[in-house]
Parts: C-alpha cells; structure tokens; sequence
C-alpha cells in the first residue's frame, strides 16, 4: 500500500513528497522522494485549465496514485497548473479550442484523401501511382504531404503491402489481387498537422488478409474506447496487446503512436503494448495519434537497405489503422473519424 507525506519548511521553496510503503506487520518503511514540486515555478506557470478529477481518478500530476492520495491530500486543486506540468514533465503541449478545429479541418483533408485513394486500388495499380494522387491532391487542396523530405524519406506517402509493416516507399511495386495495402497520409494545413491511415484490400481477400485487417481494425477500436481522462497510455497499450496476442497475432514495438497537431511526431510516444494504468494519466487537451502495427506471424521486424521500409521478420502479413485522437472531458474525439 502506498501512501504520501508532505514537507514544507516555513519559506521553503519547494514541497517534498515522501512515498511511505506500508508492509504488512512491519510498520510504516519510508521510501525515497519521489516528487519535488517548485512552488517557484508554479507560481509563475500559474495557468488554469478546467479539468474534472474525482478523489478516486489518477492524480492530474501523473504520479500514478489516486488523486486524494496525492495532490488532493496536499491541497492542490486539480484543475490548475496541469498545462505547464505536462508540458514541463513530458514535453507535451495541450491544444486549445483553435487548434483542435485547425487539427480537425486538416483530419478532413487527410480523410478526403484516403477515399480518393481507396477508389482507385485495384489489382495493377503501381504504389507510385498512389503518390502522385495523394501529392497532387494535397496540394489541390492548399496542404503539404508532410512525409516528403521528412527525415529524408523521398515521397508524400507511405504505402506499405502485405509484409511491409510501415514506412513502405512508392515505387514500381504493383498491387495484385489479394494483397493488403496500408496508405498512410499526413496533411500539413494551415501550418496544422493530422495523420491517419487505413489498410485496404486489393481485389479479393483470402482468409489470411482477412483475418490480420480485422484484427488490426478492431484493435484501434478498442484502444479508442479507453480513451478518457483518468485513463493512462498503458491502459491504451494494454487494450490492443491483450486482444491482438489472445488472436494469436503480435504487436509490433519499434513503431509507436505519438502526440500531433503542432508537428508531426510530438510528446508522448503511444506504444500499443503495455500494462493497465501504467503511464502517463491522459487529460482533456492532447492529441495523439493510435496506431497499431498488427502482424499475423512474430513481432520481429527487420528496416531494408532504403533505412525505411519495415518488414516483418518472418514474412508475415501486417496490417494497420491510425487515428488522430482528442481526449476531451468526457471520452475522445476522433479528428480524423472513420467507421471502425
Ligand atoms: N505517418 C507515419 C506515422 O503514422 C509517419 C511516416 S514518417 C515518413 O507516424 F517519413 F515515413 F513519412
Ligand atoms: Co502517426
Ligand atoms: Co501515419
């Protein structure tokens, strides 16, 4: 059992918590500070933002304990300060009512763009082909691909077949009857980013395609459903690991979910593994992409001699879905929604 204590000499400038262990017949064993909090600091971060916190949820300030076990007990209200904390502790910057539109209408694009996209696959069709449709609508349409020259990678697209976990690269590749075939779309619009992508079919699937998309399709569905303040990143891992493996698939650990909207990949990272309530406690505010990697065989992957196409080690099929999530005060918000 975990409890807090807190220290304050009179004129100090910071607050000390102690986490005290309570082990059964032993007596109260006091562990190390865990938390300093620089009252310096928060006074001139002093910002307020309305967050509703039960006693019961997760602290706000992401210790991981119970809210009365934490700052409730310290008398910090739970609604202020949490911008300049999340961004001081994690790097992570909430957005505000202007942005998440600007995220939003750039998540229309990017929408718009997979459907294009979507009727045009058939067998024959060559993945550069793709690049050109999604390039030029993009810019049709007043928006950047944001993958072009993004780390050095060479086109506006990633579209990435059957073995191909992610990063695939436009080329001569053709699509064949009964592929699968990932496209992955990231629009820059007004200076606003939003990143979403869906796997398709190629003509008619066998049992194997089939199996490994509905799968993978269901697993960011699940994890979108957990999706709520109190609820921790772990909590959003944990749901697609333990569904994925009880199907007998694997998740893929290199490549992650991140925070989005003001660049490509922000704070935090989303792994689509992990433990219940482990992590980072989610508020109203961020926006992050899920983005699961689901393959039919091994989780192991290997990058060939391009430095970005990421296969499976094994062969195996691989399929994915990535969604731009907003947590709001009650649940989520999909700012690039589509049928699950
Ligand atoms: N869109 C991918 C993601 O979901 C990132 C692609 S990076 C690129 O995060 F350079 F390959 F485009
Ligand atoms: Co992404
Ligand atoms: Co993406």
């Amino acid at each position: 059992m975990l409890g807090c204590a807190v220290e304050a000499s009179k004129g100090s400038k910071h607050i000390s918590i102690m986490c005290v262990e309570l082990a059964a017949g032993r007596g109260v064993r006091r562990s190390r500070i865990w938390q300093e909090i620089n009252l310096t600091n928060l006074r001139i971060n002093m910002k307020t933002r309305t967050v509703k916190v039960g006693r019961n949820d997760p602290c706000p300030c992401g210790s991981g304990l119970k809210y009365k076990k934490c700052c409730l007990s310290i008398g910090m209200p739970p609604n202020r300060d949490i911008e300049a904390l999340y961004s001081k502790k994690y790097g992570i910057r909430l957005k505000k009512e202007r942005d998440i539109e600007a995220i939003r209408k750039a998540g229309r694009l990017v929408l718009e763009t997979l459907d294009l996209v979507e009727s045009k696959i058939r067998p024959g069709l060559v993945t550069e082909e793709i690049n050109t449709l999604v390039h030029d609508f993009t810019l049709k349409n007043g928006a950047t691909p944001a993958p072009l020259n993004y780390r050095g990678f060479p086109k506006s697209v990633c579209v990435s077949a059957n073995e191909v976990i992610c990063h695939g690269i436009p080329g001569n590749r053709v699509l064949n009857d009964g592929d699968i075939v990932n496209i992955d779309v990231t629009s820059i619009l007004n200076g606003y980013y939003a990143d979403a992508n869906k796997t398709f079919f190629v003509g008619t699937p066998d049992a194997d395609a089939t199996k490994i998309v509905s799968i993978a399709r269901e697993c960011l569905k699940r994890a979108m459903s957990v999706i709520k303040p109190g609820h921790t990143l772990g909590d959003i891992g944990w749901s697609i690991q333990m569904y994925a493996e009880a199907q007998g698939c694997s998740v893929v650990r290199e490549f992650v979910g991140h925070g989005v909207g003001f660049d490509f990949h922000e704070a935090p990272q989303i792994p689509h593994f992990g433990n219940k309530g482990a992590g980072i406690t989610l508020i109203p505010g961020m926006i992050f992409t899920v983005e699961p990697m689901i393959n039919l065989g091994k989780k192991e992957l290997r990058v060939l001699d391009d430095n970005w196409t990421a296969v499976t080690k094994d062969g195996s099929l691989s399929a994915q879905f990535e969604q731009t999530v907003l947590v709001t005060e009650d649940g989520c918000e999909s700012l690039t929604p589509y049928q699950l």
